[in-house]
């Protein structure tokens, strides 16, 4: 148990564990198997009331905050990355509408999804357009009382599922990333197409699709804020509060191959004794636990951070999503090691978490985007520090003798 947390916070942990072991691990094999979208674990999440805690209360949900759902995402991944994702990427989908939408907006849209009745899905990234977001091109352009969509998206997590999508078009092409307007945008809508499904090494249970519009009608009032231009500025808050999102789903899939590996290395017998006996085993899993007990505190605090409105929090939720993400890859690589030969096999659950963390390390900004965030974040707060401060540095006299 994990002193540091509130009842709250330890009763939605508990809870996403229940979950975890009862809807998630049965089924986990049976989904990636067949990339079935996990619906009877939707129904354990409605069962439990953690669909939609991130919502505010006002709308229906349970007005927790990121640490909370940090807390959910890590559990579920615990059994499942793709669960965790497929839980998670409602929350990145519903941010936009919850940090910019107008009351009537959120009075819409966020009673169902905290229901778990609607799912969400966000869309932002484009065949030409993923690091760089500000220059996506998808077009809408107002006519009359209603704006109309052309263009595509690309690598839409849970867009084959989703009833509503938070939708980032240009809306004033001649200013670039300044002109890029947020929307919402019904499933239904004609000129709104669900295209490709990708054909992914992990998270395969989450439909991951290519969208299309093609004159595709919304009302005027679809136009989140009811200000144009908005768009980048409120994708960037988004993905500030998704990030620790990705960062817990990557520490529970390091959480759960590291259990995995433990269990497995103290069951298996070579040269007549336990394999978990031997140091160089040991050794290996004292740096993953290490490694994952780091990622755990960074992860909780990067969302506190984000929880507090705290002016570092974009720098945190980055570092948070880096270090925890890049544990995972190594903890279920060296988790897949430990399983040897049956590491390698599908018949042992312990590939999956491999293949389910590698994403974790590319969406919702590469892991080279975050080192930019967090380059761009310490070399601003280096100015501040450096207005303030008289800062110089000594340098050896030219004559001074080493060790005199
Ligand atoms: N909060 C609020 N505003 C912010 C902000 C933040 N965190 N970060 C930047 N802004 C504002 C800036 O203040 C600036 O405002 P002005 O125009 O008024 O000056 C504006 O946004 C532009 O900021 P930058 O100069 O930093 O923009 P940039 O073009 O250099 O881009 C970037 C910065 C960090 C690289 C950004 O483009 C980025 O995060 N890229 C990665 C996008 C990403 O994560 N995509 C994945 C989406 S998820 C997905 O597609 C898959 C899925 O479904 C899961």
């Amino acid at each position: 148990m994990d002193e540091s947390l509130s009842k709250e916070s330890r009763d939605y942990q508990e809870r996403a564990r229940e979950v975890a072991e009862k809807f998630v691990r049965p089924v986990a094999a049976e989904l990636d198997r067949t990339g079935e979208y996990g619906w009877s674990v939707l129904e354990g999440l409605k069962q439990y009331e953690l669909t939609g805690l991130w919502i505010p209360k006002e709308y229906g949900g349970g007005g927790a905050g990121v640490l909370d759902l940090c807390l959910v995402v890590e559990q579920l991944s615990r059994a499942c990355g793709g669960i965790g994702v497929a839980y998670a990427v409602n929350a990145l989908g519903s941010f936009p509408i919850i940090v910019g939408g107008t009351d009537e907006q959120k009075e819409k849209y966020l009673p169902g999804i905290a229901k778990g009745e609607k799912l969400i899905a966000f869309a932002l990234s484009e065949k030409a357009s993923g690091s760089d977001a500000g220059s996506l091109r998808t077009v809408a352009e107002r006519d009359g009382e209603e704006w109309v969509l052309n263009g595509e998206k690309k690598w839409n997590t849970n867009g084959g599922v989703a009833h509503v999508f938070t939708v980032f078009a240009l809306s004033r092409p001649d200013r670039g990333r300044r002109g890029i307007s947020a929307f919402v945008l019904e499933r239904d809508t004609p000129g709104f197409t669900i295209g490709k499904r990708e054909d992914t090494m992990g998270i395969r249970c989450v439909p991951v699709v290519e969208l299309g519009f093609k004159d595709c009608r919304i009302p005027a009032d679809s136009l989140l804020s009811g200000v144009e231009c908005q768009g980048f500025k409120n994708a960037m808050m988004t993905l500030d509060r998704a990030r620790p999102g990705v960062a817990a789903q990557a520490l529970g899939l390091a959480q759960g191959a590291f259990e995995w590996a433990m269990r497995y290395t103290s069951e298996r017998t070579q040269f007549g004794q336990s394999v978990l006996s031997f140091q160089a085993i040991q050794f290996m899993l004292a740096d993953m636990a290490t490694q994952i007990e780091a990622a755990r505190q960074l992860v909780y605090s990067a969302a506190r951070a984000v929880d507090a409105g705290a002016s570092n929090m974009s720098k945190l939720a980055a570092m948070s999503k880096v270090f925890a993400t890049d544990t995972a890859m190594k903890v279920t690589t060296d988790a897949v090691q430990l399983f040897g030969g049956y590491g390698f096999c599908k018949d042992y659950p312990i590939e999956k978490y491999m293949r389910d963390a590698k994403i974790t390390q590319i969406y919702e900004g590469t892991n080279q985007v975050q080192r930019l965030v967090i380059g761009r974040a310490i070399t601003k707060e280096y100015a501040q520090l450096a207005q303030n401060l008289d800062v110089h540095i000594e340098h050896f006299p030219e004559d001074a003798e080493p060790g005199g």
